[in-house]
Parts: structure tokens; sequence; C-alpha cells
């Protein structure tokens, strides 16, 4: 069975979007995932097809309603994670993508104006998870980009070129840098080592490469790295590369 994505929005005509091209739009075409987008506002249940309200304690904009997602989420739930994109949420990692990829899918629920009333979103158990320390208009953008995230990673979608195993975030740091032709690019030239054939000579220059840029770029995965990797005397698995550092 495939992997099913239902997506619960104010706009289903944002979806499948960029999802409908290159790898998750072969991957959709061929049927290894599956994308639903349900209009929340299909569930209002009045005349004017109301989904917010004003919020209770007052304060500037208005707030989704709790019966009108419950409603919506009824239609879709089963036992696939329901997750709510917010700037409140723990930032998305590589891990829940690997995470959600490994399941039966997930239900996306994309918040539009202030948010969404908190008892939905207790009641249905959401995980909530932001995409970064920035506001957008809606939930939309984020839902996309986690689906990105994990439809790579099903099982066929990527081939070999495509592999994930020596990516970014895999191994708790950031990858190499890449080059290709020219060796020579007005006067830059590609590190020597890369055209020397010599493999393992090639393996441990990306690996310094990897742990140089994410000790420089982000102390926070350098310190998990290091951490995950120090041995009993103190010494870690990179002062073994690197015993001059
Ligand atoms: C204008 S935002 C609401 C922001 C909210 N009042 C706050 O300060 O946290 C409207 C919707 O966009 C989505 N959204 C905005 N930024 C996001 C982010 N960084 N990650 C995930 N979702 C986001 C959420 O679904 C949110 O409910």
């Amino acid at each position: 069975m495939s992997w099913r994505a239902s997506v619960l929005t104010l706009f289903p005509e944002m979806f499948p979007g960029p999802l409908a091209l290159s790898l998750a739009g072969r991957a959709l075409a061929a049927g290894v995932w599956s994308l639903q987008a349900t209009n929340i506002r299909d569930f209002a249940t009045d005349r004017h097809r109301t989904v917010d309200d004003a919020p209770f304690g007052g304060g500037a904009g208005m707030v989704m309603r709790p019966d009108v997602v419950d409603a919506a989420m009824a239609s879709v739930a089963d036992r696939r994670p329901v997750v709510f994109l917010t700037p409140r949420g723990r930032p998305l990692r590589q891990a829940d993508a690997q995470r959600y990829a490994a399941g039966l899918g997930v239900v996306l629920l994309c918040g539009r104006y202030e948010g969404i009333d908190q008892r939905v979103i207790e009641a249905h158990g959401m995980e909530e998870v932001s995409i970064g320390d920035y506001v957008l208009s809606g939930g939309e953008l984020p839902a996309l980009i986690l689906l990105d995230a994990v439809v790579r990673l099903l099982p066929g979608v990527m081939g070999a070129a495509e592999s994930a195993t020596e990516e970014s975030f895999s191994e708790q740091l950031l990858e190499y840098p890449h080059y290709t032709r020219p060796a020579d690019w007005h006067g830059r030239r590609v590190p020597e080592v890369l055209l020397s054939g010599h493999h393992a000579a090639i393996a441990a220059w990306r690996r310094a490469e990897a742990e140089r840029i994410t000790r420089e770029r982000r102390p926070d995965l350098w310190d998990a790295y290091t951490s995950a990797t120090r041995y009993s005397d103190g010494r870690t698995k990179s002062d073994e590369h690197h015993p001059a550092l």
C-alpha cells in the first residue's frame, strides 16, 4: 500500500503544487505515495461557511474554531500521526522525516490567521512541528516542505544517483562541498585530492570538510556530534581524523 498524506487546509488548490514535479511528482504519478487535500471550510456549518472567530481574552486576529477543524479531522483521521504545522512546534529534523517515511503516512493540519484553538490540537494528540524560527502566513508551505523531505526518503523514490546516505544531517554532520567539470573554472581549481582517484583519501577529505563546515556553521550540531562520538578518555572520533585540532 502506498504512503498516504492528507492535508487539511483552507487552500487545497495549493496542493500538490511543486510536489507534482520532479522526484516527488514522478513518485506521486507512479503511486508510491498519494495526496489528498481537504478544504476545512467544507466542514463549516453556518450559511457563511465561517471557520474562525475572535480570540477569547481579546487581542488581534482570528482563531480557527475547534468544532470545524475537528469535523474536518474526523473525515480523514485513522492510525497515521497528525501534525499541526506551527512556529510554536518542535523544529522539523531529518530524523522526523525518516520516522514519518517509515510509517503509513501523515495527516497535516495547516493553520491560517492567528492559529487554531488549542483544545482541538490536544484532543487529537497532534504533534506540533515548526519549519523554522520565522512566521509565515499559513501552514501550507510548511506542509509542502515536510512532505518534500519525507517523500524523497520513501523506498524507490531516490535512485542510487540521488542517494540519501551521505547527505547533510544523515550523520549529524552538514555535507561536504561538491565539484564537477571543468576542473579549472576562472582560475578556481577543484581540490587536488578529488582528482587523485584515491578513494580513501577522498573519503577522509570529505569527512574533514563535513566536520569543518559543521563546526564553523552549526555549533549545536557539532556539540551533538562530538558528544555522541566521545570516548571514555574524553577524545572524540574527530580527534582521530585530525589529531592536531
Ligand atoms: C500567521 S501564522 C500564526 C502565527 C502564530 N500567531 C504565532 O505567533 O505562533 C498562521 C499559520 O501559519 C503556519 N506557520 C507560520 N509559520 C510557521 C512555521 N515557521 N512553521 C510551521 N508553520 C507555520 C501555522 O499553521 C500558523 O497557524
